[in-house]
């Protein structure tokens, strides 16, 4: 499989084929979802809940999303890492914003970056991808915006807001963006938005009419314990596997049954007999 770039995912769209995204925050997962083909990996500030156990995501800082984002790039051979920038790392200064989108390929070595808003963000996307970064958009329920929407909720239900929805979408693909996540908008309104421009869309909360998808991994997977968002889909349920091994193990410790023999390493007689 060859390495997945931007013109692969603009490829698949003009084809036809759905794009496929996931978050991972570290090399064990980024490997496995690298290794299960998905196309772009995105490490996003949902580590904030799923991984350093904040409340949201407003938490998380640059020197957070960084040091994950250096795992996982360990652990990929062939998905696209997009680094999610997080809240105030492009909102003081476009300096600051194109200083810290460059960290993410510089230090981390990041393929891309993604950040939430529409039009109020053109000048920063913009600067971004003057420093040849590649920028992905992120309108909609965008999570770092929760105590301005006064929760987590689903965004376009009205005309006015669905409409700057579609503006919004359209000024981030004049302004370069090459792909945007749609989250937590109506199904058919993410149709419209997906029908009104031409880089491809990827939704979370958003419906299938999206040219691609995404979710948080520990979410699809099963392994978070806090809020499950009603768009989620559950492919397994590790959480309860999880911890019935670790039973298993604890239980195998105290009662003298592992380690086994087959777990330990030999030393010879002859230097055993020598021992003081
Ligand atoms: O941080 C994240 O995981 C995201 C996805 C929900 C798109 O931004």
């Amino acid at each position: 499989m060859a390495k997945i770039t931007t013109a692969t995912l603009k490829e698949k769209q003009l084809k036809n084929e759905k794009i496929t995204m996931l978050t991972a925050y570290d090399y064990s997962m980024a490997a496995m979802v690298d290794a299960a083909g998905i196309d772009m990996i995105l490490v996003g500030d949902s580590l904030g809940m799923v991984t350093l156990g904040y409340e949201n995501t407003l938490a998380v800082t640059m020197d957070d999303m960084v040091h994950h984002t250096k795992a996982v790039v360990r652990g990929c051979k062939n998905a696209m890492v997009v680094a999610d920038m997080p809240f105030l790392s492009y909102h003081i200064s476009v300096e600051e914003a194109v200083r810290n989108a460059g960290r993410f390929v510089q230090e981390a070595g990041a393929h891309a970056v993604k950040l939430e808003g529409g039009q109020e963000r053109i000048p920063v996307v913009k600067a971004i991808l003057d420093a040849q970064i590649p920028v992905m958009a992120h309108i909609g329920l965008t999570p770092q915006s929760v105590n301005a929407f006064g929760g987590f909720k689903v965004q376009g239900k009205d005309l006015e807001t669905a409409n700057k929805l579609i503006l919004d979408a359209q000024a981030l693909e004049t302004a370069g963006v090459f792909s945007m996540v749609l989250e937590g908008v109506p199904t058919k309104l993410a149709k419209r938005i997906t029908e009104s421009v031409s880089v491809p869309t990827i939704g979370i909360g958003a419906g299938h009419y999206c040219d691609g998808q995404v979710l948080v991994i520990n979410d699809m997977l099963g392994m978070f314990k806090g809020h499950i968002p009603k768009f989620v889909k559950k492919f397994a349920n590790l959480e309860p596997l999880i911890i019935a091994a670790l039973q298993e193990y604890k239980q195998e410790v105290e009662a003298g049954t592992f380690p086994g023999s087959e777990h330990g390493f030999t030393i010879s007689d002859d230097v055993l007999e020598k021992l003081y």
